[in-house]
């Protein structure tokens, strides 16, 4: 009986391990490991893609499938791209936050859409003119970029600069949002071969495999 009941507490604690405690530690750990890039600013020395920028809006706290997290799926797609480039980098940072709680965020996230809303924009990049290629990445909401997104193109003049999208999504791929892009920037070149990850596998290896795939597809 003695027996049975430790070889119980061993699979109970086995499986907490490799569920719920599990994927909370790797979220953390993947989360520092991305905002650490994110904050780094690369040295003039080491800094050969000086011209590029990678802008990114990402919503952290409770989101689709990946529980709770302190860095979003898109930001952490953006860390991959960062690192490999050795480029700098610009999160668009609300000037109202969304909620932490996911169907709260559903709920202005539709009132803004349904509104064509322009949500503004806390943070400036001063010098946008010296980067000559913008890598814009953001997760799709109800099939279209977020109306932050549109502030963003609108409030910068991106023209004659390459823009690359990138996105994270939970089934909806691109949604048809690089040829909105390439509609919106008509002045800009717009490359719509831009690369679509779930929210879950940008959290992977895989996913920054993907990534750099990717990055090295289009020549970098
Ligand atoms: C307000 C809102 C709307 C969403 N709408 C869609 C959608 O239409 N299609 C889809 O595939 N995923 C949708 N999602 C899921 C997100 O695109 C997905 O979780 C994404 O990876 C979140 O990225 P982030 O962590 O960078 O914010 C939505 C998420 C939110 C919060």
């Amino acid at each position: 009986m003695k027996k049975y009941i430790i070889y119980s507490l061993l699979i109970i604690s086995l499986l907490f391990l490799v569920t719920g405690c599990g994927k909370k530690e790797s979220n953390s750990e993947t989360d520092k490991k991305a905002n650490d890039i994110l904050n780094s600013t690369p040295s003039n020395e080491t800094n050969s893609n000086n011209k590029i920028l990678i802008v990114y809006f990402s919503r952290t706290g409770e989101n689709y499938n990946v529980g709770n997290v302190d860095v979003g799926n898109t930001a952490i797609m953006a860390s991959y791209i960062k690192e490999y480039l050795n480029a700098d980098s610009f999160e668009i940072v609300p000037t109202n936050p969304y909620p932490n709680s996911y169907d709260e965020c559903l709920k202005v996230a539709t009132k803004e859409r349904n509104e064509k809303a322009r949500p503004a924009i806390k943070n400036k990049i001063d010098n946008i003119s010296s980067y000559d290629t913008i890598f814009l990445g953001y997760p799709i909401w109800w099939g279209d970029m977020p109306m932050i997104v549109y502030t963003f193109m609108e409030e910068y003049d991106l023209s004659g600069k390459t823009i690359i999208p990138f996105n994270t999504h939970e089934g909806s791929g691109s949604s048809g949002t690089y040829n909105s892009i390439k509609a919106k920037l008509s002045n800009s070149n717009v490359n719509t071969n831009g690369l679509a990850l779930t929210g879950q596998k940008a959290r992977t290896d895989n996913g920054k495999t993907d990534t750099i795939n990717w990055l090295k597809e289009l020549g970098y």
